[in-house]
């Protein structure tokens, strides 16, 4: 027999949140029917209007706040909390870490069945706003302006975002100068329905460390009209720009870079430190968003492999070798494998500049490349693994298990297939330690999570 569904859609009715779910909704029960409404707090009590049912869960919109939880904050910036992904930016900070941490408690147990693992308190940062490396924003035009900023979800139509909070000031400032010097120039924004005008993203990057900032720019066009005068007004006004680089993209795409780059002004790359490492950033390389916290998780690394000099390290999903550089300081070799194979190119240059010569980078699927290396009688002291969203593929797990490398340290933006992975890797003779979480993304849902694994005997 079907159960009934005790609410219906445009009811109003009075809730008290109970819970959160992974993406920050409040959860509020009636007669046990979960009902999800985005902003509720837990122990909050309000009237909700039910806007979805399902089967087994519905979805509401809040509407008025009887008892508000102590761990609500005034909204900085709405448009950032709506649209720019800060989900969470309506908690005080406290109250974010301790929502991520317990999330990362309960999936280890639910899925992991991970009773005993150690889960460490999480590590947040002292300043948790301003700390993006990076932004991307798409280009449009209002009452004759360009406007830049976030798309509302399930929409292309772009919300004006003066300042983004979390993004570094040197980022904002650049996104605003050149949104204004094209405005005043009247280079056109680019118009996704009918495939027509220049200025499609305005990207910019920073490094935190060195103080050089990139400034690409995109078009659909392969011209990009005026820019003898965007450059120099742009250098004028940007004092700490060291690179502008034109990027175009003429296909009909939500990919927001093309293939084709080419520097406008100053240098191809920028350079930024982790610790002591130095890399070196093209407009296309990925590189962790924020640069404080990743020197804390890698740290971290570093502490889960537990290196004496002696051991040869596989960095699995290396990207451009970030943490394989930061291992190869204290191992004897790191072998690094990388799916895109400019990041392989990026990480072998890196490591030229660093001027280490015991880090080795393969372009190749992880899941192939490692099998491969078992195969042939390679095998590592130490695997490091830090896949994306999905984790590992099985293949992968699977060599891991046969070749049994003493340590396995799990770097995973995805506290559930880290659950899942660690419960496979668990079963295969592996005792899944500790885990770190680290707080890479404030006022975001995301957590970066790193563990460590040893070899049971
Ligand atoms: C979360 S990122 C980690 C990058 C790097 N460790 C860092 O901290 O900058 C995951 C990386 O895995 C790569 N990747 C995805 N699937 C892969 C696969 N099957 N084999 C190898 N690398 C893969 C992605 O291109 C990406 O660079």
């Amino acid at each position: 027999m079907s159960k009934i569904i005790p609410v219906s859609k445009n009811d109003y009715i009075d809730v008290v949140f109970e819970d959160l779910t992974h993406d920050g909704a409040g959860v509020a029960k009636v007669d046990g029917y979960p009902l999800f409404v985005p902003n509720g707090l837990p122990g909050e009590k309000a009237k909700v209007k039910v806007i979805k049912t399902g089967k087994g869960y519905g979805f509401g919109r809040l509407i008025e706040l009887y008892e508000k939880s102590p761990n609500r904050v005034d909204i900085a910036s709405s448009e950032s909390h709506k649209y720019g992904g800060c989900q969470l930016e309506h908690i005080s900070y406290e109250g974010q870490l301790k929502y991520k941490e317990n999330q990362v408690r309960q999936v280890l147990t639910r899925i992991g069945k991970l009773e005993d693992v150690i889960v460490h308190p999480i590590l947040g940062m002292d300043e948790p706003w301003h700390y993006r490396n990076k932004a991307q924003v798409p280009v449009g035009e209002k009452d004759g302006k360009l406007i830049a900023g976030f798309f509302k979800p399930r929409s292309h139509e772009i919300v004006e975002t003066n300042e983004s909070l979390i993004q570094l000031p040197e980022i904002n400032e650049a996104v605003q100068a050149v949104k204004e010097i094209c405005t005043k120039l009247g280079i056109p924004s680019y118009n996704e329905e009918k495939h027509t005008g220049v200025l499609r993203h305005i990207m910019a990057r920073y490094g935190l460390k060195s103080g050089e900032l990139m400034v690409v720019i995109v078009t659909r066009t392969a011209d990009l009209p005026q820019k003898n005068q965007l450059v120099e007004e742009l250098v004028t006004r940007l004092p700490k720009v060291k690179s502008i680089v034109h990027n175009v993209n003429n296909k009909r795409t939500n990919v927001i870079l093309g293939d084709k780059t080419k520097v406008l002004w100053g240098a191809e790359v920028i350079y930024d430190y982790i610790g002591d490492v130095k890399f070196a950033i093209s407009a296309l390389s990925f590189y962790q968003v924020n640069p404080v916290q990743t020197k804390v998780l890698y740290d971290k690394a570093l502490e889960y492999a537990g290196l004496s000099g002696e051991e040869s390290v596989i960095d699995a999903y290396c990207g451009i070798g970030t943490i394989s550089l930061f291992l190869a300081q204290r191992a004897k070799k790191v072998f690094g494998v990388e799916v895109v194979s400019e990041a392989i190119d990026d990480a072998k240059r890196n490591a030229e500049l660093n001027g280490l010569t015991n880090a080795e980078f393969t372009a190749g699927e992880a899941e192939v490349v490692i099998p491969k290396w078992y195969m042939d009688g390679n095998a590592a002291d130490v695997l490091v693994v830090d896949p994306p969203r999905k984790g590992c593929d099985e293949a992968l797990l699977n060599t891991i298990i046969e070749m049994k490398p003493k340590k396995v340290v799990y770097v995973s933006c995805n506290p559930a297939t880290l659950a899942r992975d660690l419960r496979i890797l668990e079963d295969g003779g592996y005792k899944a330690v500790e885990v770190q979480p680290v707080d890479m993304f404030p006022h975001t849902t995301h957590v970066e999570c790193i563990s460590q694994l040893v070899l049971k005997m």
